[in-house]
Order: structure tokens, then C-alpha cells, then sequence
């Protein structure tokens, strides 16, 4: 049974260093007037998370998505956040399968946690399957200083993706 576990980062506690893809922040409304932009996520969703019904759910309560894009503006990486003030929750990481390894889904990860940080943000949480992706998603957030609670993994309910 798949199981996910829950990491927790401080963003005060860090630096984030610049990287080489654009990376935009942007408001529901802004990510949605962005057509091209919403229709390659849309095709990387299906392509990752092989959903779309469960995803457009989650979706509806992104308070910020952040995307990285390639020099031409196209969509390379992304995640969405859902604001609680104090605390962030990141949701949906996910870099296009035929640029990953590039640094995009770090451009995505390094903006998200220093806008957490310019607004005050206390803790910006995430979970994960840590068996996906040859075992390296904890490795991958520890770059930005998120650490796991092992006392909190749990099974993951049917169907949910982080
Ligand atoms: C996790 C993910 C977003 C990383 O995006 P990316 O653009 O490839 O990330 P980067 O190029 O910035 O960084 C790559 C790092 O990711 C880690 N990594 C993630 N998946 C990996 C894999 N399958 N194989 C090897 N390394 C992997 C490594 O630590 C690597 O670090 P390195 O560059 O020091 O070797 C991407 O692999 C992805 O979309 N995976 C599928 C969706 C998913 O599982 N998302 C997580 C949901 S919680």
C-alpha cells in the first residue's frame, strides 16, 4: 500500500539561490488568462498524474501557482500553494517528463519558498510517497530545508497525489 509522509520546511531558515528558469508567481486568475501556460500544466497532469477529475478538485482551492518556463515563455515546472497565512501547503509538483533533471522543478521549489519567506510565512508543509521517483522526493525537498515527520506517514488515501 502506497504510504506518504509529511515534510515541514521554515523558510526564514534559508537561502534560495537564483536559478536559470524564469519562474512566475501567479494568482488563480493570472495562471488562468495564461492559455498556453494552462494547457500544457493541464497536459502534464494527465501525463504524471494519469487524473484529472481528483486534480481539478485540489486545483479549486490554489491560492498561488508557481510555473517555471523556458526562454520561449513555454511551461517547463509547476506546483500550486494553498494559502493559510502562517502556514503553506505546496501541492502537485510536477516538471514536464521530458525536461526533468534540469533544475526547473528546483526554480519552482526556491520561488515558492522565498515568496513564503518575503510574506512571513511560519512553515510551509508538503507530503509525498517517498517511494516515487526512485526513492529521491525527500531527498530532493531536503534541499529546501524541508525534514520529515515519520511519526505522521500514513496511507495514502485512494487517488491522492501530492
Ligand atoms: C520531482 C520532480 C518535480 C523534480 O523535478 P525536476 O525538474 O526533475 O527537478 P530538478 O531538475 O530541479 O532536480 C532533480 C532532482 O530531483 C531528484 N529526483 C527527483 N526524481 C528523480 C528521479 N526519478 N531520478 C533521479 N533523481 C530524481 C534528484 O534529487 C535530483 O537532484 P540532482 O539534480 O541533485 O541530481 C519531477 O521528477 C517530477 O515531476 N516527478 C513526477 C511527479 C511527482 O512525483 N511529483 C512529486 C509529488 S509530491
Amino acid at each position: 500500500m502506497p504510504s506518504e509522509i509529511l515534510m515541514i520546511a521554515s523558510p526564514a531558515a534559508q537561502k534560495y539561490p537564483a536559478s536559470r528558469f524564469e519562474t512566475k508567481f501567479l494568482s488563480p486568475n493570472e495562471f488562468f488568462d495564461e492559455e498556453k501556460l494552462v494547457k500544457r500544466h493541464d497536459d502534464i497532469v494527465w501525463k504524471i498524474f494519469r487524473t484529472h477529475g481528483k486534480f481539478m478538485k485540489k486545483v479549486k482551492s490554489a491560492s498561488w501557482f508557481a510555473v517555471a518556463v523556458n526562454e520561449k515563455g513555454d511551461y517547463v515546472s509547476s506546483a500550486f500553494i494553498i494559502d493559510g497565512h502562517e502556514v503553506w501547503i505546496i501541492e502537485n509538483v510536477m516538471t514536464d517528463p521530458e525536461q526533468q533533471s534540469k533544475g526547473a522543478g528546483s526554480a519552482v521549489m526556491a520561488q515558492i519558498m522565498r515568496e513564503a519567506k518575503k510574506r512571513n510565512v511560519q512553515w510551509v508543509i508538503l507530503h509525498c510517497d517517498p517511494a516515487k521517483n526512485d526513492g529521491q522526493l525527500p531527498k530532493f525537498y531536503s534541499k529546501f530545508g524541508f525534514r520529515v515527520y515519520p511519526e505522521l506517514a500514513r496511507p495514502a488515501p485512494a487517488g491522492v497525489e501530492g
